[in-house]
């Protein structure tokens, strides 16, 4: 993707009070924050999340001095995050270098969930491999769940199942082609049904799909 059509888009979110970008370690509390929440949020559903030790072993500053940590604003406010790293190796070891980029500790905060802010993050994760001249994105989640289902309809195919258990369930491995992105209006989103759940979803329209 250009840099010129990159700034465009970039440009439309920031008029609508919407930015993401990577932060600096300025940026490691308000990730620290979102990502405390979701996993409580998670938790108390009874489903398999981070817990506070993988939290705390997150080496948020450390990634962040690396460009890893993406935050996205709403009226400046941090309401989402993800890492995205170059490498992987604990699930993607052979993986080529360069070969992805690597989702992870995607959470959005309860008050902004269900607005499309997923979608977003999810976008420009695949905008930014582009922008890279990086060909996929890839990701880690277990399988067969709800979140495998939410990264399927957003472009990412099951790779393969691991053989490790994590929370007594099984992982599995999913990645995606980088993508150029146009984000639509907030108010006047893209409504799209899922065809799994026949559901309205906020979202994004992607152009030039590989
Ligand atoms: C995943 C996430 C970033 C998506 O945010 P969003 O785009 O605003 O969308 P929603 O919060 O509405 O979530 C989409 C669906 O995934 C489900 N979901 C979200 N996290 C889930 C989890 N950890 N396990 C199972 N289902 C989950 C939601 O319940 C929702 O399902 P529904 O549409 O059937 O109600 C956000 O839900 C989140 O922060 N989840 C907790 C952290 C997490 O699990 N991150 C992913 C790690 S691989």
């Amino acid at each position: 993707m250009g840099e010129s059509s990159a700034n465009t888009a970039t440009g439309l979110l920031t008029e609508l009070g919407i930015q993401i970008r990577a932060v600096g370690p300025e940026g490691v509390p308000g990730a620290l924050l979102i990502l405390r929440e979701a996993s409580r949020w998670v938790s108390s559903r009874g489903l398999p999340g981070w817990s506070d030790a993988e939290l705390q072993a997150t080496d948020l500053p450390h990634h962040s001095a690396a460009g890893a940590l993406i935050v996205g604003f709403a009226d400046e406010s941090p309401v989402a995050c993800m890492l995205l790293q170059r490498s992987d190796p604990k699930y993607w070891p052979r993986a080529t270098s360069g070969s992805a980029l690597y989702l992870h500790k995607l959470a959005v905060r309860r008050a902004h969930a269900g607005r499309g802010w997923g979608s977003r993050m999810i976008a420009w994760a695949k905008s930014e491999a582009q922008r890279q001249h990086i060909k996929r994105v890839r990701l880690d989640t277990w399988a067969d769940s709800r979140l495998a289902e939410f990264y399927g309809t957003h472009g990412f195919r099951l790779i393969d199942h691991l053989a490790e258990l994590r929370d007594g369930m099984v992982m599995c491995r999913m990645e995606c082609r980088s993508n150029r992105c146009t984000l639509l209006h907030a108010d006047r989103p893209t409504v799209q049904r899922s065809p799994l759940h026949g559901r309205e979803r906020k979202g994004f329209r992607e152009v030039n799909p590989q």
